[in-house]
């Protein structure tokens, strides 16, 4: 599949098939992202598969802490999260604050090519960061002392939705 086919047909995926993806393909398909570019060329980067028990404390402790929360988002991604088959915590590795912003902006690149490179091979990915909204319990649970800023769902995809809407382009390019 050519790139530009790829950016065009990702879509987040909710609904996936109960079989598990390979861990050593999504270990090279992560690996290849590490092509990134970053800023300073930090990689400021790590990330973790997590088993299943792993995976379903994260989805109940997201559930039980916003479950209650009217119209919050958290609970039907904690609800995702139990069925996807593959997960992955994207963590920062540096606790350097002059280089925040740019360690951030610098993993959201390589989390983009990641879903990228996953939709080539056919795999269905969900970016997720309503995760962050329990960062010290990841800590926990994944035994990982560093932040989280994303998780990312791999499974084969049981919906083909269409493609969600997007600004119409006029309003993005600023003309003045
Ligand atoms: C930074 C980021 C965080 C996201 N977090 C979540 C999330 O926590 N739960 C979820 O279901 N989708 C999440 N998404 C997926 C978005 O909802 C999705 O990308 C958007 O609605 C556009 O749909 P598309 O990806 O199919 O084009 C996230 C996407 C991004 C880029």
């Amino acid at each position: 599949m050519e790139l530009r086919s790829a950016i065009e047909s990702r879509r987040s995926i909710r609904k996936y098939k109960s079989d598990k993806i390979d861990n050593e393909i999504i270990l090279e398909i992560i690996k290849e992202a590490t092509h990134a570019a970053s800023g300073h060329n930090r990689q400021p980067w790590k990330v973790k598969i997590v088993n299943d028990l792993e995976k379903e404390k994260i989805a109940n402790t997201l559930y039980e802490k916003f479950k209650d929360v009217k119209g919050h988002t958290a609970p039907h991604t904690a609800s995702v999260i139990r069925e996807i088959p593959n997960l992955v915590v994207v963590y920062l590795d540096s606790d350097d604050e002059r280089f925040r912003e740019i360690d951030i902006l610098s993993i959201g690149g390589m989390i983009d090519e990641i879903l990228l490179l996953a939709e080539e091979k056919e795999i269905g990915t969900l970016w997720i960061a309503n995760t962050n909204l329990i960062k010290d319990e990841i800590k926990n649970i994944t035994n990982v002392n560093l932040e989280t800023i994303s998780c990312i769902g791999f499974g084969l995809k049981d919906q083909f939705p269409s493609k969600r809407p997007r600004k119409d382009f006029s309003d993005i390019v600023i003309n003045n």
